[in-house]
């Protein structure tokens, strides 16, 4: 991880206006005293396992464990000894109680469609999708990949997974025929749930053909099922396609859910990494369950007369914890919609808040850029008085879109929760507790229960208020990865090895007088667009897969609505490139990766700056890329006149 100019980070960030959660909602809050949340903070920190042992009590358990904690980091492990099953605490618990008939799903299709399934009826749907997993053969351990639009089949094809313990790997809609296959061969996945296609601003996402192609790369699948959403004509090869609906309609609702360890591989997601191919982040069942059901409770304060709503897509983590199974372990009504927020017209989040009074809201920095852009027309029109609480995720969010959120959609009476968190955290980290901090526009505030950060240099010292530096996790925690599937010495190399002792996962932050979090944004190659991860590796290999491109280097920079644009600087062998070059470039990133790694900028020069052992120096390309006229150090440089040719390539 390219660490080195972390060692002095500095931040321009000076703000100084502060929100106290306002007293109705602190009156209400199941937590509701600074003195409360500090109690629960320090037990967490000095008696681990008294303090977990007590919160897993809240889960359903077939056996309870042995022992809470066992081992430390990289290696910790949870509930060692005890059995249970996330399907089971996500559904049949609330079986027996008045939540049989509650809304568990309350889903909204694109096209106005829309179903609303009780926690009785998702249980009926799971149960009968367990069996049909059981019946293609799929067995506790195997590998499921999910590559579906966002609509319940997904919800039901989750939790089937975990009630029988088959790991699902869920692959984003957006990515492309070669990334499904990348990742299908990594998991060696042995079956794809996927559907004809989607709907996504009014166009279809042909998820199926997407499939087709990806199979003649990815010989582990054996069978595919599709459930009909769009109604497009699609090919269906007999003996290994089926219908969903074909599947269920023969289907018994009878399944119990299996009594699996509390170490059992529960999910993979795949996330960017600054090096190599997606590394398979993977999430076990019990803490990973605990870790998103109390966050779920605390940082949203769920209450059972809420109608909570994440817009995340379920395709990265978001979806998981804070759609699916945070809301679901707490018997919550969560809200899924399937499509895009400027769809018919651009005000649908709001109609969808008016129309379903809608109480909790938990988006992203970049969708609220992109609100503030469309205009308050749009949220004006709609009634958001039912709207308590809200949050984020993602990125750093700018303070002025966060005081826009506060009085344009909150009306000034909403807590602002801003969730510092990762797909490898499983769960918020870092994050107010809405009925007790008071909040600072910019700050994810400060660690959740159990979390035990602390910012450092890179050769591991605690740094004194306000020194950026690196963040550091010094604890385990539960719903913390175990490992990156098949690779576990890069678990341990990745997270492990930056500094001693400590989980570090790329983040710059650092902790004011008060000891709030400002997180600073990435610290290695990763960017963050649109609130996604991106390896600029991933999308360096992608151009030069191209057979014009000599050599290729991708850096992020500062874009108005994605936070972080991609600018792509290009060598090409043979003659000068051109716009048309430049737009064959931006399809091919598009096809090899998806549309969310498409260049925002192509750049072409004859030759890219580079230290004298041949390292490309990309702090001076994100200057470059930035517009900044000055460039850091330049001491290493090979060739100054790299630097020259490099500013006038323009876009
Ligand atoms: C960034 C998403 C600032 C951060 C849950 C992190 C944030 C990466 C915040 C993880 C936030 C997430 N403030 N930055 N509230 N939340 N990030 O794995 O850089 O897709 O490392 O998980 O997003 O992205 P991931």
């Amino acid at each position: 991880m390219g660490i080195s100019s972390a060692e002095s980070i500095t931040s321009v960030l000076q703000e100084t206006r502060t929100f106290p959660p306002p007293a109705e909602f602190t009156a209400a809050a199941h937590i509701n005293s600074e003195a409360q949340y500090q109690d629960l903070w320090e037990r967490a920190k000095d008696d681990p396992n008294g303090f977990w042992g007590e919160m897993a009590a809240g889960l359903h358990w077939f056996k309870k464990w042995d022992k809470v904690l066992d081992g430390k980091m990289p290696d910790a492990k949870w509930f060692v000894g005890g059995r249970t099953n996330v399907s089971y605490n996500c559904l049949d618990r609330h079986l027996t109680t008045w939540r049989k008939n509650k809304a568990a799903i309350i889903w909204e299709g694109e096209p106005g469609d829309t179903r609303v399934l009780t926690y009785q009826d998702l249980h009926r749907e799971v149960c009968k999708f367990a069996n049909v997993l059981k019946k293609l053969g799929i067995k506790t351990g195997d590998r499921v990949t999910l590559y579906m639009p966002m609509i319940p089949e997904l919800a039901i094809a989750m939790l089937a997974c975990t009630r029988i313990g088959a790991p699902h790997s869920i692959i984003f809609g957006g990515f492309s025929a070669d990334a499904v296959a990348e990742r299908n061969n990594d998991a060696q996945a042995k079956l794809v749930v996927t559907a004809d296609g989607g709907w996504r601003r009014g166009k279809e996402i042909e998820l199926k053909n997407s499939v087709d192609a990806s199979l003649e790369k990815s010989p582990t699948v054996e069978n595919v099922v599709v459930v009909r959403r769009t109604g497009s004509p699609i090919v269906m090869e007999p003996g290994r396609d089926y219908w969903w609906h074909d599947l269920m309609h023969e289907a018994s609702a009878d399944c119990d859910a299996a009594e699996l360890d509390s170490e059992h591989p529960l999910f993979i997601l795949y996330t960017s990494g600054s090096t190599g191919k997606p590394k398979g982040v993977l999430h076990t069942t019990a803490g990973y369950l605990l870790g998103t059901m109390l966050t779920s409770k605390w940082v949203f304060d769920l209450k059972d007369e809420d109608t909570y709503w994440c817009t995340a897509d379920i395709g990265w983590v978001t979806g998981h914890s804070y759609i699916i199974y945070g809301p679901l372990a707490n018997g919550a009504t969560t809200l899924m919609y399937e499509g895009a927020p400027n769809w018919p017209h651009d005000g649908r989040f709001w109609e969808i808040i008016e129309k379903y009074k809608v109480n909790i809201f938990y988006t992203a920095p970049t969708a609220i850029r992109a609100f503030v852009k469309w205009g308050d027309e749009w949220p004006n029109k709609f009634d958001l008085t039912s709207l308590r609480l809200l949050g984020t995720v993602g990125e750093p969010i700018n303070p002025e879109a966060w005081m826009w959120y506060h009085h344009v959609i909150g009306g000034g009476r909403c807590p602002i929760v801003d969730t510092w968190w990762q797909t490898e955290t499983g769960a918020i980290m870092i994050s107010p507790l809405p009925g007790v901090t008071t909040t600072k526009p910019g700050s994810c505030t400060k660690p959740l229960p159990g979390v035990v950060p602390d910012i450092v240099t890179k050769s591991g010292e605690s740094l004194p208020a306000n020194a950026g530096g690196l963040l550091v996790m010094t604890q385990p925690w539960p719903s913390m990865l175990r490992t990156l599937y098949g690779d576990h010495e890069r678990y341990v190399r990745t997270y492990f090895s930056e500094i001693a002792g400590c989980y570090f996962a790329g983040d710059g932050a650092r902790r004011d007088a008060d000891g709030y979090y400002w997180i600073m944004g990435r610290v290695d190659d990763v960017l963050n667009v649109a609130g996604h991860r991106l390896s600029t590796m991933e999308i360096e290999s992608a151009l030069v897969s191209h057979p014009r491109v000599a050599e290729a280097a991708v850096v992020g920079f500062p874009h108005d609505l994605k936070g972080e644009g991609i600018c792509c600087f290009v060598t090409l062998t043979g003659s000068d490139g051109d716009d048309q070059m430049k737009q064959e470039l931006k399809d091919h990133v598009r096809k090899q990766i998806g549309a969310l790694a498409t260049p925002d900028m192509i750049r072409f020069s004859n030759a890219l700056p580079k230290t004298r052992s041949g390292k490309i120096m990309r702090r001076l390309l994100r200057d470059i890329a930035a517009g900044r006229e000055k460039t850091g150090d330049t001491t290493t440089l090979e060739d100054y006149t790299v630097l020259a040719t490099l500013r006038a390539s323009e876009e």
